[in-house]
């Protein structure tokens, strides 16, 4: 379940191949993406593959795991706008195609029902990319998140505030909430590929290689899932046995 890649990139390489084949294969494909530090060599490398190869992306579909709430989307430190920066915008991605939770809507559950709604159609999506906090969130299901749960809104812990507060000026400017997708909507999804770079990912990596199935540890939901590939550079390996 766990694969040591050498480095960030290596991995790129390798999930960019299994996507481009997976959309040549399957042209509807449905993509669950996620945002942060760890996704965006992942999304160069496979922009850098989609123009290289032309490859037809107008039938895909993708639906990210989540937003903050009070970040309108052309916000610098929206995940709408990370998505637009680092991957829709260049690779032509129309706007009835992506679909991200909206963190300004007036009625924030109504809004995570709709979500919930359209995933729900899709009926699991064909893969889903993760990168995991330092306390083992995914998405931004916090620890303590029921397995069961649907598309929330979350108030975000003081530890995922404060790691997330290097992208903000001030750390009063960080969010206190979001939407995420809930565990149980990740798990639907066909296949699973958590990543983790970096040494600053070793101890939540040994936690997770050593944890059994806990609701303390978000993460841990992962290991019931058929098709899981923790995909982990040496640095973020360092601790694994
Ligand atoms: C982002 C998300 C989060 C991040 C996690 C790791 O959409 O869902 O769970 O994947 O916080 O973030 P980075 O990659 O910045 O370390």
């Amino acid at each position: 379940m766990f694969v040591v890649f050498s480095n960030a990139h290596a991995i790129a390489d390798y999930l960019t191949d299994h996507i481009a084949q997976q959309i040549r294969t399957k042209p509807t494909t449905s993509l669950g993406l996620a945002t942060g530090s760890t996704m965006e060599p992942i999304y160069a490398r496979l922009l850098q593959r989609i123009q290289a190869e032309a490859l037809d992306l107008s039938q895909i579909t993708t639906f990210n795991l989540d937003e903050y709430i009070g970040l309108a989307p052309d916000h610098p430190q929206s995940y709408f706008y990370f998505m637009q920066h680092h991957l829709f915008a260049a690779v032509g991605l129309q706007p009835g195609q992506v679909h991200l939770p909206c963190g300004v809507c007036s009625d924030a559950e109504q809004e995570c029902q709709d979500y919930a709604a359209k995933l729900a159609r899709v009926g699991g999506l064909d893969i889903q990319l993760l990168g995991i906090g330092s306390n083992g969130h995914i998405g931004f299901n916090e620890p303590g998140t029921p397995f069961d749960s649907r598309t929330h809104v979350v108030a975000l812990s003081e530890k995922t505030r404060r790691d997330n507060g290097r992208f903000f000026e001030r750390f009063e400017d960080v969010p206190t909430h979001a939407i995420t997708m809930g565990i149980a909507e990740i798990l639907s999804a066909k296949e699973i590929f958590l990543v983790a770079t970096g040494r600053h990912k070793a101890d939540i990596m040994a936690r997770l290689y050593e944890s059994g199935i806990d609701e303390q540890l978000p993460a841990s939901a992962l290991k019931q899932h058929a098709h899981l590939r923790v995909l982990v550079d040496e640095a973020a390996a360092e601790l694994l046995p």
